[in-house]
């Protein structure tokens, strides 16, 4: 089966808002005059900027996304932004479980699992991202955690929601580190989550499931990682600072 590939940005909590919209202007410009449109690109960007940003890729193939939500509806929750919130601003993705979050702001799998059913309740597509840190990887235990974290915030969920999630693996050894994992260790990751999944929800599904990289993706690592089997794509952080590189890199998915 094909999978459509998805080449999304990570903005994390870079730019004002005018260096956002030259950005994104740069982004549609570029890809408008050099990509194919094969691949679909994403651009999650800091909430301040979401509605610009929105409005500029209005009538362009490019998409825009948060980089979090609440996992609440409403109410008393001081600086917390709702999925219906987003949805009412017109943005259709938003990044869950980033490692950043789950480092600094003590995200797990059940808090996950809460904020994924809120997105998916709301008709937004969640980016939900896993991986394993350093020490994990060197104690050979990276396929059992990553296993658990898909399973802890994914698999209460019913087929048909499975189905709306795009799912990134973002080993965080490889994460603004410039220490990219090779395309044979992203590829056996992705293949070990795709089969976790396919354990439980059956092959199909888990053949329709779009699984990006993500951690130093580059314009010259990206093809190589993108032609893996089980790679759909990837999930940019740095490289998608700069409109160059980020074009650049979403051509290796064409
Ligand atoms: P870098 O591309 O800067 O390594 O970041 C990856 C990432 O965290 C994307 O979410």
């Amino acid at each position: 089966m094909t999978r459509p590939k998805i080449v999304a940005g990570n903005w994390k909590m870079n730019k004002t808002a005018e260096e956002a919209k030259a950005l994104t202007a740069d982004v549609i410009n570029l890809s408008r005059a050099e990509l194919k449109g094969k691949a679909k690109l994403i651009l999650c960007v800091p909430f301040p900027f979401l509605m610009q940003t929105r409005a500029q890729t209005d009538g362009s193939a490019v998409g825009v996304g948060a980089q979090n939500c609440s996992e609440h509806d409403s109410g008393a929750y001081t600086g917390e932004v709702s999925a219906t919130m987003l949805k009412s601003a017109g943005i259709p993705y938003v990044i869950l479980g980033h490692s950043e979050r789950r480092q600094y702001f003590g995200e797990n799998g059940p808090l996950l699992a809460k904020k994924v059913d809120k997105v998916l309740a709301t008709g937004l597509t969640p980016i939900f991202c896993c991986g394993e840190p350093l020490e994990i990887r060197e104690k050979g235990t990276h396929e059992t955690l990553v296993k658990e974290q898909v399973q802890q915030s994914l698999f209460h969920l019913s087929a048909d929601d499975l189905k709306k999630v795009i799912i990134a693996y973002e080993p965080v050894w490889a994460i603004g580190t410039g220490k990219t994992a090779s395309s044979q260790q992203a590829q056996e990751m992705h293949a070990v989550i795709r089969k976790h999944i396919a354990g439980k929800y059956g092959d199909a599904v888990a053949q329709s499931i779009p699984i990006l990289y993500g951690g130093s993706v580059k314009p010259d690592n990206a093809k190589e990682l993108f032609a893996c089997q089980d790679v759909d794509g990837g999930l940019v952080g740095g490289a998608s600072l700069k409109a160059r590189d980020f074009i650049d890199i979403a051509k290796g998915a064409e």
